[in-house]
């Protein structure tokens, strides 16, 4: 799949895409060979880890959306560690990336810090319109349901809100050389006064239209960087621009970085993706981070 980044890609000149493909044409796209596969299907390092195996496997640099693979060192170390060691004796590399994680909580985050002398805490704000996404990644991430079922899911790990803040805090602490203690976490839904339609969903009055997520890394008992995330499905009717806004502390006071309409998370997501091509064939043998590598440009 990842049927924006073929669109992006298909217009210039010196890349051919072969894609997107579905489920039906697996082996076809991961046996290919291809200079990248992009590997664009579930958020979770689990369900991508063959795919990425077999492409790596077969010569390919691999590029996925699967916001576990951001930084997949923090959710299953084994498979990190087995990936990147395929990808070293391959000569090719891997990269998690995408909007958030990829750019808006970790690589805009690095650019911030570039302007102080002392990064001493970090707080990351967003506000997204969740209207045009899938029905699968809207269930998931906690729209459209009761307030019992949102709990239940919570508590299932069903509804996880959206993915990825763990992984963003992991590879600006590796950057800057920050050790992380602790990560506290919170998930709260947001009902809806009102029905709204989206392409894929019909939220009810009553049912789940958002969710306001909080994440906070310790670092030295002090909180090191803060991540705030509210997400709708019509943000501006429940009274919220989308928006994107850094704050870095450092010793010379606060600097507040805003993104004003905040980044569309389709198109700036597929963006990211097809904006990595060159930096992922560019960069060294295995599983790197969007922490390492240069920004994503436009060709
Ligand atoms: N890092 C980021 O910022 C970022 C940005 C965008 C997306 N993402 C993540 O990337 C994933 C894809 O995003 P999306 O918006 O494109 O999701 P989507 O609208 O749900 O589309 C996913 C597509 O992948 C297919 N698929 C699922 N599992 C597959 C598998 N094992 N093999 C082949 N195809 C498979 C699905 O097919 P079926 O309909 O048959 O299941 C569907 O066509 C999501 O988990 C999303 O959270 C992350």
């Amino acid at each position: 799949v990842a049927t924006n980044t073929a669109a992006i890609l298909s217009d210039r000149a010196h890349v051919t895409v072969l894609g997107p493909f579905g489920r039906d044409a697996r082996d076809q796209v991961l046996r290919s060979g291809a200079d990248v596969v992009v590997i664009a299907t579930t958020s979770f390092l689990a369900q991508v880890a063959d795919d990425i195996h077999d492409a790596v496997d077969a010569g390919s640099n691999v590029i996925t959306t699967a916001e576990e693979a951001a930084y997949p060192w923090g959710n299953d170390v084994g498979i990190a560690r087995q990936l990147d060691a395929l990808a070293r004796s391959r000569g090719v590399s891997i990269l998690g990336t995408g909007l958030n994680p990829g750019f808006v909580f970790d690589a805009m985050v690095l650019t911030a810090a570039g302007v102080v002398e002392r990064l001493d805490s970090v707080s990351v704000e967003r506000v997204v319109d969740l209207s045009g996404f899938g029905e699968a990644v809207l269930s998931r991430i906690g729209v459209g349901h009761s307030p019992e079922a949102f709990a239940d899911g919570v508590r299932r790990g069903t509804v996880t809100g959206h993915i990825g803040f763990p992984q963003s805090m992991r590879v600006v602490a590796g950057r800057l050389g920050v050790e992380i203690e602790r990560i506290e976490r919170d998930l709260e839904p947001i009902l809806a006064v009102q029905e709204h339609a989206t392409k894929a969903l019909r939220v009810k009055a009553g049912e789940t239209a958002g969710f306001r997520q909080r994440y906070v890394a310790l670092s030295r008992g002090q909180a090191w960087f803060e991540a705030s995330f509210l997400g709708h499905v019509a943000p501006v009717a429940f009274g919220e621009e989308p928006r994107d806004a850094i704050t870095i502390a450092s010793p010379s006071g606060e600097l507040r970085f805003t993104v004003s309409p905040g980044t569309n998370p389709q198109r700036a997501s597929a963006a990211v993706v097809a904006n990595s091509v060159r930096r992922v064939i560019a960069a060294l043998p295995g599983w790197v981070t969007v922490g390492e590598l240069p920004p994503a440009t436009p060709e």
